[in-house]
């Protein structure tokens, strides 16, 4: 199952009307749709797939808790995001790795969500390199999604991804708009006629890297999808993996939920 190069993320950092966004996304061409457990808006991402009128045609995303695999809940909250997207998804995430779970009886758990026909595929989010190797060992996973942006290097995670087959999905694409102040991204956007969010974008889908942006305004959701027909130079590339690699900064972090990020 190929996972759609740009998705629309719904992670609830402003207060939105979830379903109006989703069926506006998908209206302009989007096919990929993220949400969570965490976020509190299944129920509305699910009523935004049926207002778009073809809510099957969408790749969907939702990820569990990592709670719930401590609590042995896993399966039954897998039951009550179905039920409240109206659907099964097309992947299904642990959201963090839980602490003090073995990673292998977390993964033994998404099959059995699996074979419940809670979710097609089953995938990661926020795994380190051995947690992502002890995953893989155990079951296809589809993605490993994680913080990656044009300020933080991501680029021995996404080596070791890309060794064991899996591609990265990229969260907090724009970094929240933080990503378009390096001067090389405003540059590189003057160059081509482009947009700083294009810049940042288009650097992570041309590394094969599926790229989750939110955006609550019509003209951004389409310019993010329209990335898709862009191009950067090989030049181009390589600066902004300049920039990743000097800034390297991580905006993401809960000290109770981080694995060891750099764990080798
Ligand atoms: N797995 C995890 O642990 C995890 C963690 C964080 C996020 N996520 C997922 O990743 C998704 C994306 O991350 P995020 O929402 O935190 O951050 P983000 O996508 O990096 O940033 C969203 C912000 O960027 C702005 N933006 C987007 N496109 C733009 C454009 N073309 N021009 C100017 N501004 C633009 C949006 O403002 P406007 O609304 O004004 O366009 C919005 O405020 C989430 O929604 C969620 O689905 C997952």
């Amino acid at each position: 199952m190929t996972i759609p190069k740009i998705g629309l993320g719904t992670a609830p950092i402003v207060d939105v009307d979830w379903a109006g966004l989703v069926a506006t996304a998908l209206g302009l061409g989007y096919t990929h749709v993220d949400t969570a457990q965490m976020y509190d808006n299944e129920a509305a991402v699910g009523q935004g797939l049926r207002m778009s009128g073809h809510p099957d045609d969408v790749f969907l995303t939702t990820k569990i808790h990592q709670d719930r695999f401590r609590d042995g809940t896993a399966l039954e909250s897998a039951q009550t995001s179905v039920e409240k997207l109206g659907r099964v998804p097309d992947l299904m995430l642990v959201h963090w790795p839980p602490r003090g779970v073995e990673t292998e009886a977390v993964i033994d758990t998404m099959l059995e969500v699996q074979a419940a026909g809670l979710t097609r595929s089953i995938g990661v989010s926020n795994f380190n390199r051995p947690q992502l190797r002890a995953a893989a060992a155990k079951a296809p996973i589809a993605t490993n999604q994680v913080e990656f942006h044009v300020l933080i290097d991501q680029s021995a995670l996404h080596e070791e991804a890309r060794a064991l087959g899996i591609p990265l999905t990229a969260y907090m694409p724009v970094a929240r708009g933080k990503a378009f102040d390096p001067p090389e991204v405003g540059q590189i956007a003057a160059r081509h006629g482009i947009t700083p969010a294009q810049v940042v974008l288009r650097w992570i889908v041309q590394q094969g890297v599926i790229a989750i942006p939110l955006s609550t305004k019509v003209e951004n959701l389409k310019a993010n999808l329209a990335v898709l027909d862009l191009s950067l130079e090989p030049e181009d590339m390589d600066a902004l993996t300049a920039v990743a690699t000097r800034e390297n900064t991580r905006f993401c972090s809960r000290p109770d939920w981080d694995p060891v990020w750099d764990a080798e």
